[in-house]
């Protein structure tokens, strides 16, 4: 199926989400729509799909104008949609997701003549997506899950799959599977798109690559041959480099030690299972692992925000586990937080007052009991200064920022203080290629001038860019602390559960 795209344009009040974009899918091709966060690329897809309805420009399948109304209509013309967030009943088996809304689409196909579980069959070995039409959804790992989502599109006789950032959660060996399934689809004559940011895999995947740059096509029929930091230019519209320069580490004494630590659900099931690691002063240690494994909640007991939690915890000599948030952050530990919408700014504050959010009543910021504003405002106007946050001034409102922005400003008010330790959880989830720079220079600077750092990541890219030692977390527990010059392929096997030799 020919897929083309003209002029299309929609806007989100003065926002122009896609600008004129022009782009054309043709079968037996995988197409990667590259671009930043924020860039269109959803917006256009979910034009495509009929989710959105353009301001203007047209859609034609095999050369013929098209429009959807709704989803059902775009199913109906051959076109399948794997969402970032799938869109599968967690209790229902994989043929009973299949079979699920079959009817609103017109239930023709496989569906018409063979019961679900046997389309599945089918459509699994056709595709060599191996699925047991009968396993319940949330017993399946997400690399499955998402293979549901695939199978789902094909049972409705889908001639063109759009896949919109379909690696987000998978381990490098789920990626990898995908790819292969990925391949074979196309080798079968279906139009893939195929939505990223990630450069390894466009370059790895595509046969052709388009690249949006606030909502316009900047560059087309650019070859997966070109290098990921030509790549990154396009995405940024200015250089970037993608690897931070690393001095050799000097690192120091040990300053936190985490010993047994578990956390608890309100069930009492461990979600966090007798960790232990310490961590030096001058040292990146990462903590790798696919998202859900315990990542968050032990970061959140390292900072006392989990109330039911066990083990030890020792900032130098001293215990803080049991110790209330503010009084660990006062002791010398920087936070920045995985959301940092809800937990590391508020959004109806100026920038200026977030950057000293917890201590605003203390000195240097008041005396007794009288705000300097004069003082923060300085302050804060100096930070966006120095961590170049592009805002017009400090006193425009957190909200109104972007998500590298804010991740900015974030940075800035934590590494403002004197820490000996800083804990980021996801630093740079969401950013562009610009900003993620831009965070990866200020965390390998604080871990030269000596603190002790720890990274939380599910971006194997940020892993082996920033760490010292990588401990991978993997169903609660810490399946082992290696060196960053393991490969890509043993630490993918730790992050799925393997135990380290
Ligand atoms: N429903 C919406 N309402 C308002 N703004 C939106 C909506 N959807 C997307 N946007 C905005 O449109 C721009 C493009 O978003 P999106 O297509 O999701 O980008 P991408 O998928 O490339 O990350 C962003 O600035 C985003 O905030
Ligand atoms: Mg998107």
């Amino acid at each position: 199926m020919r897929l083309e795209l003209r002029g299309i344009t929609k806007r989100f009040g003065d926002l122009v989400a896609n600008d004129d974009i022009s782009v054309t899918f043709e079968p037996g091709q995988i197409h990667a729509l590259l671009g930043e966060n924020g860039a269109g690329k959803s917006t256009l897809m979910n034009v495509l799909y009929g989710l959105l309805t353009p301001d203007a420009g047209e859609i034609y399948v095999d050369g013929e104008p098209v429009v959807f109304g709704d989803p059902a209509g775009a199913i109906e013309a051959g076109i399948g949609m794997v969402h970032q967030h799938f869109m599968l009943v967690p209790v229902f088996s994989v043929a009973e997701n299949v079979e699920l809304g079959a009817e609103s689409v017109g239930a023709f196909g496989f569906l018409k003549a063979q019961s679900a579980a046997d389309a599945v069959r089918r459509v699994s070995s056709e595709y060599g997506l191996e699925v047991d039409p009968n396993a319940i959804v949330e017993d399946l790992p997400v690399g499955i899950q998402q293979r549901v989502e695939i199978i789902k599109a094909l049972t409705r006789e889908a001639e063109c799959l759009i896949l919109d950032e379909p690696t987000a959660v998978l381990t490098p060996q789920e990626t990898d599977e995908l790819l292969t399934i990925i391949r074979g689809l196309r080798d079968a004559g279906k139009t893939i798109v195929m939505i990223t940011h990630k450069l390894r895999e466009v370059r790895e995947a595509a046969d052709v690559i388009t690249v949006i740059r606030r909502g316009r096509v900047v560059a087309e029929s650019v070859s997966p041959q070109t290098s990921q930091s030509q790549l990154a230019a396009l995405m940024v519209g200015r250089d970037v480099s993608l690897v931070v320069d690393k001095p050799e580490a000097a690192v120091g004494d040990e300053v936190l030690s985490v010993s047994e630590l578990s956390v608890y659900d309100v069930t009492g099931r461990a979600l966090v299972d007798s960790v232990s690691f310490q961590v030096r002063a001058g040292e990146v240690l990462c903590i790798a692992g696919v998202q859900g494994n315990g990542q968050s909640e032990l970061v959140e007991a390292l900072v006392g925000l989990h109330e039911r939690s066990s083990g030890a915890v020792s900032l130098g000599e001293v215990r803080i586990d049991g110790a209330s948030t503010k009084r660990i952050l006062d002791m010398g530990v920087g936070y920045v937080p995985e959301d940092r919408e809800h937990d590391g700014l508020v959004g109806s504050f100026p920038l200026a007052h977030n950057m000293v959010l917890d201590s605003i009543n203390e000195q240097p910021w008041s005396r007794f009991g009288l705000i300097d504003y004069a003082k923060i405002n300085k302050h804060g106007a100096d930070l966006i200064e120095q961590f170049d946050v592009r805002a017009r001034s400090a006193d425009v409102l957190a909200a109104t920022l972007s998500g590298g922005n804010k991740q900015k400003v974030v940075l800035a008010r934590e590494m403002s203080r004197s820490l000996r330790v800083l804990i980021a959880s996801q630093p740079t989830r969401g950013l562009d290629v610009g900003s993620i720079e831009f965070v990866h220079r200020q965390i390998i600077e604080a871990r030269q001038s000596g603190v002790a750092v720890i990274v939380v990541s599910t971006e194997l890219d940020e892993v082996y860019a920033l760490a010292d030692r990588i401990a991978v977390m993997y169903a609660g527990t810490i399946a082992g602390i290696v060196d960053p010059g393991i490969s890509r392929d043993d630490l993918g096997l730790l992050m799925a559960g393997a135990v380290a030799s």
